[in-house]
């Protein structure tokens, strides 16, 4: 089987193109730039490509059998999802395998979740064989708090009091790839949630305890936070997530007792915890830890 990763110089996409490796299964990559190419594992063929430039898909999906698709955030999401679909198409790719989001349609008026719904309903319609891999709030998005969390022990992410079933990127690259190499889940939105459900004030009492440190979670008071964000982000990107975190705040993202069983179903294991996180990533989250 031939596989095509986009999105493989990314956070999950990059775990996917491991355990396809892991797997000894044919990988390519559509990559940006030379420089992304060189970065790839050994042994993965890189095709230098864009999504918003049409015109240079067909060579990355020619003699393709399952594709991984998943598109950066931006203004031009919905297209770059529907470009690589139609290139798909026309190039003889029997299934697509589409990162969307955890419940992406209770969510329709959130920037960013809007594309995901379109793309779906395009590849439902398209005629491909196709599986939907949809995470909760990725455990990984805390290593943009490192330093909020081990400098000054503050959880900085807004998530709010009822609770977000987040997910370890190692889960959802385990289960993309299971997916991709069966055909046991096609035609299915595969849920892929934490254990537990992870309010603000839970996820800083995790830490404090893996940490062994005091840390307190900011609050949810979404202008402090977008004040801070504000060094980093773009304002678009602030507009995006400050409807996520109200609809976060307001709702959750909470996962059922059905979906953490389907989930650790196509895991063949229990999801991650956070705290199984944080244990395997010490070193990034505390500043005191004693090196050996
Ligand atoms: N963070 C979360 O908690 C969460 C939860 C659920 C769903 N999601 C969704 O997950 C997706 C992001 O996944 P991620 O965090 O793994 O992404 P990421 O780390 O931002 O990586 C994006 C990947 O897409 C590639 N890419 C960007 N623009 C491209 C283009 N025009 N043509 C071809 N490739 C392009 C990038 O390649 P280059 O490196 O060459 O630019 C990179 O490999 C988003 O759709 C997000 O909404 C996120």
């Amino acid at each position: 089987m031939k596989t095509l990763v986009i999105g493989g110089t990314g956070t999950v996409g990059s775990q996917v193109v491991e355990e396809l490796v892991r797997h000894q299964v044919s990988v390519r990559v559509l990559v940006t730039s030379a420089e992304k190419a060189a970065q790839l594992p050994e042994g993965v063929e890189a095709v230098i490509g864009n999504l918003d430039q049409p015109g240079t898909l067909p060579k990355a999906f020619t003699g393709i059998d399952v594709v991984f698709l998943l598109n950066r955030q931006g203004h031009t999401e919905a297209a770059q999802g529907q470009y690589a679909i139609a290139a798909a198409k026309r190039a003889g790719v029997r299934k697509v395998v589409y990162q969307s989001i955890h419940n992406v349609r209770q969510g329709a008026h959130i920037p960013h979740f809007q594309p995901k719904i379109t793309i779906e309903n395009v590849l439902m319609q398209s005629g491909l064989s196709y599986v939907f891999i949809c995470p909760n709030n990725f455990y990984q998005n805390d290593f943009w708090f490192t330093n909020a969390i081990s400098t000054y022990g503050v959880y900085p992410q807004p998530i709010g009091d009822v609770g977000l079933n987040r997910v370890d990127v190692r889960d959802i690259a385990e289960a993309a790839v299971i997916a991709m190499l069966t055909d046991d889940y096609n035609g299915q939105h595969i849920p892929l949630v934490g254990p537990e459900t992870l309010t603000g004030e839970v996820t800083a009492s995790i830490l404090s305890e893996q940490l062994d440190a005091a840390i307190y979670y900011r609050g949810n008071d979404l202008d402090v936070w977008a004040t801070d964000a504000r060094r980093s982000l773009p304002d678009w990107i602030i507009s995006d997530w400050t409807k996520m975190y109200q609809f976060f705040q307001a709702q959750g993202l909470v996962a059922s007792d059905q979906d953490i069983a389907f989930c650790t179903k196509v895991l063949g294991h229990a999801p991650r915890s956070y705290a199984d996180f944080i244990a395997d990533h010490l070193l990034a989250f505390h500043l005191h830890v004693e090196v050996a």
